[in-house]
């Protein structure tokens, strides 16, 4: 068998008593550095041209990253270049530092500062693998071994800045493979850089501790991250970044647990893209802050644009159920989700606080428009049919029609097999109840009211051979229904009647609808004319008609509705 759990060992928890991160709340965005022109180019099966990188670059500075890893120039000559080409073509905005990456191995360092030469500030990052399996079947050396690699980095980091003084240089140090080393180790080797870049004589530090593989689950990072933050000498003047990778599906959580645990940075990419299953994601990890009443300090409201900008860099679509950014998050096809939807949003008044069932967040504010958020096929019930046809065509239903017309939207659903667009169901709508036929169509009425109720006076049918009636009731749907059943031989019973007057805009002023029995049928109607007894006059008429006309069958009704 080569699928064995066995062979695989549980990753030893952190043993900690002292575990403070449960019970912080996080309060403000961690600074951010987006490494999609680093992390993310590196695992591209086409990695981006200059055109896409400086594509994706100002898409950066636009949402607002102040600190940005442009590459590894000492590892790749387009990554030089494309470094170059920002320093020389001034495109790096004053409030803007770029980042690079180079292994702590002197000549690659000596090119990076090449690299850098003229950039008005910059991030020199510099990391070495620390991991029992790195130290002990890649590199073959202890941990002396591997410790002075780090230091003999930081050494050349901090010579190389000291002949380029024009530069305002911050360094940052990496254990690569932080999740796989022992913590005290991690500790010795920290402290060890730290001695020789003294952040605590001014000197800006970041730490950057990598979960390079996903390894334990989210809690287990953050008390590596809380233990580390505890033990490190100079933790005060050093800034510390977490940088996380989704191997186990929790990039997101880890780094949220992570600044509870004490991570002031976060490193990451818009979507998640990266080497394997992709890092931490940026726009996820924002955009919770940001449900959260938290100011994510990125604008990400142009969503669409994110996507198509990352989409043409990284030749990878995105996922229709990606966090905030896919093409269905915001959209509901389950009937009682749509029903809960309608609802919130129609008691929501502006400048509430959002508290909408189903949306963590307002579609609108990522640029997202509320058609999208109800959409229908054969999973949807009465609640988003009617929020459809409340929504673009001021068509309000009641509860009874509601249910009725959603058995009906369904079962063309069911038979298409896919979603039903809002024109589809107005036009099922109208063929279903709002068609008049001709030989019922309303021409006048006279309503007199005296002591015993109402006596009516009809006109109906073809213009070229009208008919009258004549009837009392207590009511004019009373006067009308027994004038129908005097001329038809039918026993009408009316159940419902609802009459809505219909928003400005529309050439009708109202709706009704009407379900009734005629001669032991079920039938319901409804009709749009300029005044509610109108409405309801057509709508009775159009109900009796089906009692009284040829049984139109049902699937040729709604095959032509649809289709029309
Ligand atoms: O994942 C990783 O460990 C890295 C380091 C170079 C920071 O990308
Ligand atoms: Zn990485």
């Amino acid at each position: 068998m080569a699928f064995d759990h066995r062979k695989y060992a549980a990753f030893r928890p952190v043993a900690k008593t002292d575990r403070r991160w449960p019970d912080k709340v996080i309060e403000k965005a961690p600074t951010w550095c987006a490494v999609d022109l680093r992390d993310g180019n590196q695992a591209l099966v086409k990695p981006m041209n200059v055109a896409q990188k400086q594509r994706m670059f100002d898409l950066l500075v636009k949402l607002g990253f102040k600190e940005i890893e442009i590459g590894f120039p000492a590892a790749s000559q387009p990554d030089f270049d494309f470094c170059r080409k920002l320093i020389e073509e001034n495109r790096i905005p004053d409030d803007v530092k770029i980042q690079v990456l180079t292994q702590a191995r002197p000549e690659l360092i000596e090119r990076t500062y090449e690299a850098l030469k003229g950039a008005r500030r910059a991030i020199v990052h510099v990391y070495n693998s620390t991991s029992t399996v790195q130290r002990e079947q890649v590199f073959g050396m202890d941990r002396a071994g591997i410790r002075d690699i780090a230091v003999n980095g930081a050494q050349v980091v901090k010579d190389l800045a000291a002949g380029n003084p024009c530069t305002e240089w911050t360094f940052q140090y990496s254990p690569e493979s932080f999740t796989g080393t022992e913590l005290d180790y991690a500790v010795e080797v920290i402290d060890a850089v730290t001695d020789v870049w003294r952040p605590d004589e001014g000197q800006p530090v970041i730490i950057n501790l990598p979960a390079t593989v996903e390894m334990a689950t989210p809690n287990v990072f953050a008390d590596q991250i809380e233990w580390v933050c505890d033990n490190i000498r100079r933790r005060e003047h050093i800034s510390i970044s977490v940088h996380t990778h989704n191997d186990r599906g929790c990039g997101v959580a880890a780094a949220e647990l992570a600044v509870m645990a004490g991570a002031d940075r976060v490193e990451g990419t818009l979507m998640g893209n990266g080497e394997r299953t992709g890092n931490m994601d940026l726009v996820t990890m924002a955009m919770n802050l940001y449900s959260q009443g938290i100011d994510p300090t990125l604008n990400l409201s142009g969503m669409a644009e994110i996507t198509e900008v990352v989409e043409a860099c990284t030749e990878i679509s995105t996922h229709p159920r990606h966090p905030y950014a896919g093409e269905l998050v915001f959209t509901a096809f389950s009937g009682s989700h749509q029903d809960a939807i309608r609802k919130c949003l129609a008691r929501r008044k502006d400048g509430d606080a959002w508290n909408v069932a189903y949306l963590p967040i307002d579609p609108f504010d990522l640029g997202r428009r509320y058609e999208e958020v109800v959409r229908i096929n054969s999973q949807s019930g009465k609640g988003g049919v009617a929020y459809v046809l409340e929504r673009d065509y001021n068509i309000s239903l009641p509860r009874w029609l509601q249910i009725e017309f959603s058995k009906v939207v369904q079962k063309v659903a069911e038979t298409n097999g896919g979603e039903i667009d809002s024109m589809a169901i107005h036009s099922l709508f109208e063929q279903r109840y709002l068609k008049v036929h001709e030989d019922w169509a309303l021409r006048a009425y006279d309503l007199h009211r005296d002591d015993q109720g109402v006596f009516a006076e009809v006109t109906f049918g073809r213009e070229s051979a009208p008919m009258s009636l004549e009837g009392r009731g207590l009511g004019a749907v009373e006067a009308v229904s027994a004038a129908l059943e005097d001329r038809f031989g039918l026993a009408i019973a009316v159940e419902a009647y609802e009459e809505f007057a219909l928003g400005e805009g529309t050439r009708a002023n109202a709706l009704a609808c009407i379900r009734l029995t005629a001669g032991g049928r079920h039938c319901s109607a409804a009709a749009l004319a300029e005044d509610t007894t109108s409405a309801t006059l057509q709508a009775l008429f159009s109900a009796v008609a089906q009692a009284a006309g040829e049984p139109e069958d049902e699937t040729s009704r709604q095959k032509s509705a649809i289709t029309a």
